[in-house]
């Protein structure tokens, strides 16, 4: 399991403590939502802060654009240091040009779904696609409660994935924590966003190692 810290949830008022907390805690991704209050009814940052962020961690980044006309603004997150550019397949008509149009800028290019967005709609693109986001919330918001039909939606992007695209990554995000990390982990997910669950306790670096150690606990008498 991968987990990506969702920046969210952290404290842009002392920034760079945050991050470098859950870089010690062993975070694989740092997940960076940038919303336009168009496709989402909230509005967080662009490519000026990525690029500054940049400065602050080796972490590979995690763009998830939650925005409208995605192909207007990829080359600009790319330049200032996204290393996985994730759009919505909501937002764009052209979803196949803008994956291949990503990795051409050299990055990975992924794929997001809201709830309401089957998995079969990516059926004739899943060879292009470096990682497929399910959004287990609506997107716009930290600290949402997880919608369990997201399970569903995981195994079936699993089956896509194994039998068409292995090397894609599959990745959820939304009301992921304690009490649900296991299950999606179980289900086929690699990559598991967390924002309020990491950064909403006390020391986000320890809660890291517990989310590893609840997702996969190491059976007694290895240790
Ligand atoms: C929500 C964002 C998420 C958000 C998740 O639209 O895409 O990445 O930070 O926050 P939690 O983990 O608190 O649900
Ligand atoms: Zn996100």
């Amino acid at each position: 399991m991968k987990i990506a810290p969702s920046l969210l949830s952290a404290d842009f008022a002392k920034i760079k403590d945050e991050i470098a907390l859950v870089e010690r805690g062993g975070a694989d991704y740092l997940h960076l939502d940038v919303m336009d209050g168009r496709f989402v009814p909230n509005i967080t940052w662009g490519p000026k802060i990525i690029g500054d962020l940049r400065k602050l961690s080796p972490l590979c980044f995690d763009a998830h654009l939650m925005i409208v006309e995605p192909e207007k603004y990829v080359e600009d997150f790319v330049k200032a240091g996204a290393d996985i550019v994730t759009f919505h397949l909501e937002a764009t008509a052209h979803a196949q040009r803008l994956l291949a149009f990503v990795k051409s800028l050299g990055a990975k290019a992924g794929i997001s779904l809201c709830p309401q967005t089957p998995v079969a709609m990516l059926e004739d693109l899943i060879e292009d696609i470096d990682l497929i986001l399910i959004m287990s919330v609506n997107p716009g918001f930290g600290g949402q409660a997880y919608i369990p039909n997201s399970l569903k939606k995981v195994r079936e992007a699993r089956a896509l994935i194994d039998a068409r695209n292995p090397a894609c990554e599959l990745e959820i995000d939304g009301g992921i924590g304690r009490k649900n990390v296991a299950e999606v982990v179980a289900a086929g997910v690699d990559v598991v966003v967390m924002g309020s669950a990491i950064y909403g306790t006390p020391d986000p670096a320890a809660e890291i190692k517990a989310m590893r150690e609840i997702a996969a606990p190491v059976p007694a008498g290895v240790r």
